[in-house]
C-alpha cells in the first residue's frame, strides 16, 4: 500500500465525521446525521430550498420577523435594560437582522452573539453585519451551542436573551428536543428568555410538499450528504442507486426522510464496506413538527414559562418566547 494513502485513511478514521457515518451505516437500522448536510455545496442548497415554492417555513417565519419585530424589541428592552443577545445557528442572520435593528433603533444595551459551527457563518457575518447595522456590539462564536453559551457567560454577567429560530428544534425528536431545552435552562438564569422558532402542524400535503420540491432541490439536498461522503471519506456511492423518499406522519408531527437503495450494493468509506439490501432505508433527516400545545408541554417539562407567541398570518409558525424559571 502506498504510505499516504494509509496515513490519509488513518486520518479520516480518527475524525468524528467518520466515525458518526460509520456507525450510522453500520447501525441495524441506518442511519445518517442531518447536521452533516450543510457542507458548501449543502448550504447552497439549502438556500434554494428556502426559495423554492414548496418551502414555506422561512417565509412564515420571515413574516413575523419583518412584521413584528418592534413588539420583540419592545419586550426584550422592558425584559432588561442591558442583556447579552446570544442566538444559536444565525445563518446570514436575514431573520434577526429586522429584530436587530429595532433594538439598535431602541437604543437597547445589548451585545449579539452568534453562535455556529461553522466558522464561515461567524466570519461572513463579523464582516458583514456592521455595514448594515453601524454600531452594533458584535462578538462571534464557532463551536457548539451550549459550550459557547457557557464562554458567554465569562463575557459578561448580563441577563440573556437566546435566540433558536428557523425551526432548527424540528431536527431533533420531542424527546431529544425536550432533553436539549433543558440543558438551555441549566445555561440560563432566572428570568432569561427564549425564543424558539417551531414549524406548527398544517394540512400534510402542505408540509409532504415541502420536503419534497418539484424541482428535486430537496432530493438533490439529501443526496449530497452521500456526495460529500464521497469527497471527504473516500467512498464510492452511487447516488444514482439511491431515491429520495419524504414521508409526514400527520398523526405525531414527524416528518422524515429516507434514501431508499434500489439494488443490493455494496459501498466503500475509506476502506470499509457497507452492504445495503434492496430497498433498505437510510434514514436522513426528521423535521419535528408542533401543535402550540405542544410547544407549551415543551415549555412545562423543560423549566420553562411562555410569555408570548408570534405568529404568521396563515398560522404556520411559531416564535414562542418563553421565561426561564428559578
Ligand atoms: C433547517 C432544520 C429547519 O427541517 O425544515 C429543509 C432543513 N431539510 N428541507 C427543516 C430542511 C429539508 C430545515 N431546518
Amino acid at each position: 500500500m502506498i504510505p499516504s494513502i494509509a496515513v490519509n485513511s488513518t486520518a479520516r478514521r480518527q475524525s468524528a465525521f467518520y466515525q458518526d457515518i460509520l456507525d450510522g451505516l453500520r447501525a441495524e437500522n441506518k442511519h445518517l446525521p442531518s447536521k452533516y448536510f450543510y457542507d458548501e455545496t449543502g448550504d447552497k442548497l439549502f438556500q434554494q430550498i428556502m426559495n423554492s415554492p414548496e418551502y414555506y417555513p422561512t417565509r412564515c417565519e420571515m413574516e413575523i420577523m419583518q412584521e413584528q419585530s418592534g413588539e420583540m424589541a419592545r419586550l426584550f428592552t422592558e425584559h432588561s435594560p442591558a442583556f447579552n443577545l446570544v442566538e444559536l445557528g444565525p445563518g446570514d442572520a436575514t431573520k434577526s437582522w429586522f429584530l436587530l435593528r429595532e433594538l439598535q433603533r431602541k437604543h437597547a444595551a445589548f451585545t449579539y452573539y452568534p453562535i455556529d459551527i461553522s466558522a464561515n457563518v461567524i466570519s461572513w457575518l463579523e464582516t458583514k453585519l456592521p455595514a448594515t447595522l453601524p454600531g452594533i456590539r458584535l462578538h462571534g462564536l464557532n463551536g457548539e451551542y451550549l459550550e459557547k453559551m457557557q464562554q458567554v457567560k465569562s463575557f459578561s454577567p448580563n441577563p440573556k436573551i437566546v435566540l433558536f429560530m428557523g425551526a432548527n428544534i424540528g431536527n431533533m425528536t420531542i424527546a431529544q428536543a425536550t432533553q436539549f431545552c433543558r440543558q438551555l435552562h441549566d445555561n440560563m438564569q432566572p428570568g432569561d428568555l427564549l425564543l424558539i422558532g417551531f414549524d406548527l402542524k398544517k394540512h400534510p400535503r402542505t408540509i409532504l410538499d415541502a420536503y419534497n420540491d418539484r424541482q428535486g432541490i430537496t432530493r438533490a439536498f439529501n443526496l449530497n450528504l452521500l456526495a460529500r461522503i464521497n469527497r471527504e471519506l473516500d467512498a464510492d456511492f452511487n447516488t444514482d442507486l439511491f431515491e429520495h423518499y419524504p414521508t409526514y406522519d400527520p398523526g405525531t408531527g414527524a416528518c422524515k426522510s429516507y434514501l431508499v437503495s434500489l439494488v443490493d450494493q455494496v459501498v466503500h468509506v475509506a476502506g470499509k464496506t457497507v452492504h445495503f439490501r434492496e430497498n433498505e432505508p437510510v434514514y436522513m433527516e426528521i423535521s419535528q413538527k408542533y401543535s402550540l400545545e405542544e410547544t407549551k408541554n415543551l415549555a412545562a417539562q423543560s423549566g420553562f414559562v411562555p410569555v408570548h407567541t408570534f405568529q404568521d398570518r396563515k398560522k404556520w409558525f411559531a416564535d414562542v418566547l418563553w421565561q426561564r424559571l428559578p
